[in-house]
């Protein structure tokens, strides 16, 4: 019996939908008629690894949304966890999830309430203390590599919110921000959550999904800027984990100093090879190399969905590796050739 359990559960495959594997732990805070967590379970096939959670009480959350009734059916079916009545400002102690940890932790369209004009100074404050608290709550949630995303409008007065500056004062870094697409998500709507117009979608226009990630430096960061993209981000991040892979010019003495310093330990065996087979130092080699890391790179950050920098030089490591197990290789069968 537990023979069979074990291989059913070895059988199981991966998927993932869009960022969300159904591999992950994966914490939804803020919850509206819960169409998101089933967009993701009914894609899994699976709830089993999702907590789903509501400000709202169940008996206000099924007066509010039509549909919240019976997606809460169908995601029990599915085994998901769901809680009413979780503050994303509180949530780190609360009794049900402040002992567990999370690879996702998910808050769509965050919002405090129709209480004005979006551009109303006292209620941007009032959204910017809801993230905050959320990311203050969400950063010590995180298992090793995990990510806090906000879904979020990207125009005016929205930016205003400015989610990156909240997340660093939290120790969270802004990873990189893609746009968001509701299309992704089926099924998934998007509701107003407040008011007599609750059960309504509102207009997403321009909108971004922020992945954050811990990092124990950036609080540094939150008192040297306030507003910067998301491009520049990933360089501080680089920064903050001592990937400074690029920095510099090519061919000038920065760059070598620089590469030297901090890569030389993975690329210093092939210039020394290069040097000792050609009796000088080949620049080109060193270009070409810093070249091919850089593209390398470049398809990492394409590919990787959010990775972050440091699972690139444990990539070049392994390469490294591989490397220099070929060329004893090939130096022994040179060696072998030679001696018959
Ligand atoms: C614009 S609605 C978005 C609802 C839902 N996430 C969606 O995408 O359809 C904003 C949501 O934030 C929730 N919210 C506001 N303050 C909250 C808090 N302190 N803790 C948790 N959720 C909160 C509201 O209950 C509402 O569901």
């Amino acid at each position: 019996m537990v023979c069979i359990k074990v291989m059913i559960e070895e059988e199981e495959t991966e998927k993932w939908l869009k960022y969300y594997s159904s591999f992950h732990q994966i914490l939804l805070v803020g919850e509206g008629d819960f169409s998101f967590t089933l967009c993701l379970a009914q894609f899994f096939g699976s709830a089993s690894n999702i907590v789903a959670t509501t400000l709202d009480s169940y008996e206000s959350l099924t007066k509010k949304y039509k549909r919240a009734k019976r997606n809460l059916e169908l995601l029990e079916k599915l085994g998901a966890f769901v809680i009413h009545g979780v503050d994303a400002t509180k949530m780190k102690l609360h009794t049900d999830i402040k002992m567990r940890k999370f690879d996702r932790i998910v808050f769509n369209f965050p919002h405090a309430g129709f209480h004005g004009r979006e551009q109303n100074l006292q209620l941007i404050k009032k959204h910017r203390m809801l993230v905050g608290g959320f990311f203050n709550n969400a950063s010590g949630m995180l298992r090793p590599n995990g990510e806090i995303h906000v879904n979020h409008k990207t125009s005016a007065p929205f930016c205003q919110w400015n989610l990156e500056e909240l997340a660093s004062r939290n120790s969270l870094l802004l990873l990189e921000s893609v746009p968001f697409k509701i299309e992704d998500y089926p099924g998934y709507n998007n509701k107003r959550g407040d008011g007599w117009r609750c059960d309504e979608p509102f207009p997403l226009g321009e909108c971004s999904t922020f992945k954050f990630i811990f990092s124990t430096r950036c609080k540094k960061m939150s008192t040297n800027h306030s507003h910067s993209t998301s491009v520049k981000n990933r360089t501080t991040f680089e920064q903050n984990n001592q990937v400074k892979l690029f920095s510099g010019h090519v061919g000038s003495t920065v760059y070598h100093d620089k590469f030297r310093e901090e890569f030389g330990w993975l690329f210093s065996w092939y210039f020394t090879h290069v040097e000792e087979t050609f009796g000088l130092h080949e620049e080109r080699v060193v270009y070409n190399v810093h070249k091919a890391v850089k593209r390398g790179y470049d398809r990492f950050v394409t590919i990787s969905s959010g990775r972050p920098s440091s699972d690139f030089i444990e990539f070049l490591r392994e390469l490294r590796h591989l490397s220099l197990k070929r060329i004893k290789w090939l130096e022994q069968s040179l060696d072998g050739m030679r001696r018959r």
